[in-house]
């Protein structure tokens, strides 16, 4: 029997606080304007990849959620599973004992512990993961970098979730996209207390999908230009805010960026209704929770941010989740809890609705 090779790696999901949104080029995905996120911590929204490669295999294959995923030739699952096997063709080139495998074929299994394609980061968790299980296949000696450089040819927010803690993702300048990667800022363990809790609105697939969303912001709205003139200070006045566990200033940030990403949505052509009443409803109520505490104490102690999708994840300081748990269940009543809102890093309320 010949020999095979396995590898399994998993990603957590990554939820933006100043929004990427626009690809100044499609195809290396290399963005308009740069980002910044928090990596999800706990294994409630995660990605669980393995890939095999097998000299018998015929073609490259994707199994997502149990189900045959199209490997489109020169698409970015086959651009990012090329790059892979590039890296390992340049190790065994450089290195005559290493085994030589990087002409077989690959058979990938993916699955994601949460809604797919619902506005939770799955292109981020997803293609991370699968870039992740590649190079642990190709025992490659690749840093963080490199591989954020790869997975970002798959999804552009998955360039962020190869590193955990607050993560920014640079623009760049280059033609190449070289210069357009992510980089920790900050660990999750210098702000320990920062905690998202992740409110399952709807775990319905969007209807329009970030790509072609973000395709048609770019070619119809006029607001979008105005955007990227103000990203550039956000991305300054978080990175700052976030060094000095200033959360008011954070929360401030990152709710008005999430306003003005659904803002651009909605002056898209033909608009794009991300969010829904519920949605609206959860802003109102942090909204209102972030009045009263400003008029007790002068700060906010919550931050709502929503991707492209109903589903808000509130950032706030983990003293504070307790009471926005309860303020949030008073609000939108769950028939029953089996795995309820908990006081972690991700608290996710999986796969259940929040129509009370
Ligand atoms: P989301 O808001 O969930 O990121 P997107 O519209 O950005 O939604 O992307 C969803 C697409 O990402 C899916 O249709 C699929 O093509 C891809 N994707 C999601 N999860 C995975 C995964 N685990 N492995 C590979 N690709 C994935
Ligand atoms: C609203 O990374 O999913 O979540 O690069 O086309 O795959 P593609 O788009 P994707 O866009 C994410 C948009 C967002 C904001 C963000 O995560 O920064
Ligand atoms: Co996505």
């Amino acid at each position: 029997m010949s020999k095979v090779f396995q590898a399994t790696a998993s990603a957590p999901v990554n939820i933006a606080c100043i929004k990427y949104w626009g690809k100044r080029d499609t195809k290396l995905i290399l963005p308009t304007n740069s980002s910044l996120s928090v990596t999800l911590s706990q294994d409630h929204l995660r990605s669980t990849t393995t890939s095999r490669a097998d000299p018998s295999f015929a073609e490259d294959t994707l199994w997502l959620n149990g189900k045959l995923d199209e490997i489109k030739p020169g698409g970015r699952l086959a651009t990012c599973i090329s790059e892979m096997k590039r890296l390992r063709k340049e190790l065994e080139d450089a290195n005559p004992n290493a085994e030589k495998f990087s002409h077989w074929r690959v058979h990938i299994c993916s699955h994601n512990n949460f809604p797919t394609a619902a506005g939770l980061a799955s292109s981020a968790s997803g293609f991370a993961a699968l870039v992740y299980s590649l190079a642990k296949l190709y025992q490659l000696p690749a840093s963080p970098k490199e591989l954020s450089l790869i997975a970002r040819q798959g999804s552009g927010s998955a360039c962020r979730s190869l590193l955990g803690g607050f993560v920014a993702w640079r623009e760049g300048a280059a033609a190449d996209g070289s210069d357009s990667f992510a980089e920790q800022i900050a660990s999750e363990a210098d702000w320990p207390a920062m905690h998202a809790l992740v409110c399952v609105v709807s775990d319905d697939k969007k209807d329009t999908s970030s790509t072609a969303g973000m395709q048609r912001t770019v070619e119809t709205s006029a607001l979008f230009s105005q955007r990227l003139t103000v990203v550039p200070e956000r991305m300054r006045a978080i990175t700052k805010a976030i060094q000095n566990r200033d959360f008011d200033t954070f929360a401030a940030i990152t709710m008005k960026d999430s306003n003005q990403f659904h803002a651009v949505a909605l002056d898209t052509d033909p608009p794009i209704f991300y969010m829904n009443d519920v949605s609206r409803a959860i802003i109102t109520v942090v909204t209102e929770y972030n009045r009263v505490a400003l008029e007790k104490c002068g700060k906010r102690k919550a931050a709502y941010t929503f991707d492209a999708g109903p589903n808000a994840v509130i950032y706030a300081p983990r003293e504070n989740m307790k009471e926005i748990i309860e303020l949030i269940v008073s609000y939108f009543p769950q028939e029953s809890f089996n795995d309820p809102f908990q006081l972690f890093k991700s608290a996710a309320v999986q796969g259940r609705r929040m129509d009370g």
